[in-house]
């Protein structure tokens, strides 16, 4: 039986990957930070579970990652764990580069320090968000970098030490060149799920209006679900190396936005340009034909933003035999709105204190 290590466990990514490897039959070990309160959401189902096991450990800390290292002697480690959010990044542009750059040093110096370097094949969660002020399009292995956000310029220093690892110590590092991937455990102020549950209250009568920012930002979306496989596959291969994982499909904030409210029984017509821009209610419940539902406010503009992310999934498809066609744009949108209705539908009236403080957070501290 394979032994895996994931960083980032309690993430989107790290709940998916454990249930994938828990079914391939591997002994899972996930780092969690220590923290206040105990219910993990995305994991609570794995708790308890015979191949599952958890340590404290944190990123930021090389003392606590050697010590899960040298217990749990992994086969594959993945290092999911990050400040993950883009907008963050601005505001805590230090805690991004220690997690983010330095973390990721951290990692591969643990497996060296518990002589595991023959022994452990690492896996390095890395980013479309690397190409950011975009030089080519659609963006494969060889384009160049351009980071355009301090967590774009802290994943480069996880990029780049990554492969310096592979090379000068001959050990088995990648890194996945991951674009965007949502689903329904997508964290709720990254853009798709604040659409996604603003369409759900929006159509249960528990909000007015969503306020977004840059609506022609075009992303690259594919599902979760389907991406972590591929993060097990590029550690299975032969020789070690790096790959852009994407579906090689773009589409725009807006057209996300319309096609969320449309499986929220909402048709939307938008009027106006940048910051007047307007989502108008054309179709649906009475009560909402003519409602502006969808507003841009300033305040989710970013300093630099990334605007043209589309990747090019050819070699992942060619060396690995992924699949990136396996959950479309249509079908990724629709299943994150009937996840969100009857989320908001189930919690009812508690939703709304909910809503209040995800607004709270959303206006004052994050973005
Ligand atoms: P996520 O939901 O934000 O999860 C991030 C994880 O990192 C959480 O488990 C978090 O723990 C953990 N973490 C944060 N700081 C830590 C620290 N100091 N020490 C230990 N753990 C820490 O992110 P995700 O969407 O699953 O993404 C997974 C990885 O892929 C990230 O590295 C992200 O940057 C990268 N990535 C994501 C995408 C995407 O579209 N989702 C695309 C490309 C790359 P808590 O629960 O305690 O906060
Ligand atoms: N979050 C957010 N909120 N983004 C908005 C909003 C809003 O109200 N309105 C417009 N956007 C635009 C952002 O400006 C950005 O151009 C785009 O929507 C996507 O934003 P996010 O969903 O926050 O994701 P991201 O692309 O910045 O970062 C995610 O994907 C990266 C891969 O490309 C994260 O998961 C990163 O960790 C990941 O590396």
């Amino acid at each position: 039986m394979k032994t895996a290590l994931i960083t980032g466990v309690t993430g989107q990514d790290g709940s998916y990957l454990s249930e994938f490897l828990i079914e391939k039959g591997y002994n899972v070990h996930g780092i969690i930070r220590r923290s206040s309160v105990d219910f993990r959401e995305r994991i609570a189902h794995l708790e308890g579970h015979p191949q599952f096991h958890l340590h404290f450990g944190d990123l930021g800390d090389s003392m606590s990652l050697v010590q899960v290292v040298a217990k749990v002697r992994p086969d594959e480690i993945y290092n999911l764990a990050a400040q993950s959010h883009v907008q963050v990044s601005f505001d805590s542009p230090e805690f991004t580069a220690n997690i983010d750059a330095t973390g990721v040093l951290r990692v591969l110096e643990a497996v060296r320090a518990c002589g595991l370097e023959k022994k452990c094949r690492i896996y390095q969660a890395s980013t479309s968000e690397l190409y950011g002020k975009v030089e080519a399009i659609p963006q494969n292995e060889n384009t160049p970098f351009h980071p355009y956000s301090p967590y774009a310029v802290a994943k480069l220093y996880g990029f780049w030490i990554t492969k310096e690892y592979r090379e000068a110590y001959n050990m088995f590092c990648c890194s996945g060149i991951l674009f965007n991937h949502e689903s329904e455990r997508r964290g709720e102020t990254f853009v798709t799920r604040k659409i996604t549950l603003a369409a759900a209250r929006i159509s249960l009568g528990y909000q007015d209006c969503l306020y977004l920012g840059n609506l022609d930002s075009k992303r690259d979306w594919g599902y979760a679900k389907d991406y972590v496989e591929c993060m097990w596959l590029i550690l299975q291969s032969r020789r070690p190396d790096d790959y852009v994982i994407a579906t090689g499909v773009q589409h725009s904030v807006r057209d996300f936005a319309q096609l969320a409210f449309h499986h929220a029984g909402i048709e939307l017509q938008f009027e106006g340009e940048g910051i007047n821009e307007k989502g108008i209610c054309v179709k649906g419940p009475e009560k909402l034909i003519g409602k502006t539902l969808v507003a841009v406010s300033k305040d989710f503009y970013r300093p630099t933003d990334v605007v043209n992310l589309c990747g090019d999934p050819s070699k992942a498809v060619k060396k690995l035999g992924w699949n990136p066609c396996k959950t479309s744009f249509e079908q990724l949108v629709k299943l994150m709105v009937e996840h969100d209705i009857a989320k908001v539908a189930s919690e009812g009236a508690a939703h709304k204190v909910k809503m209040n403080l995800a607004e709270y957070l959303e206006k004052g501290i994050v973005k």
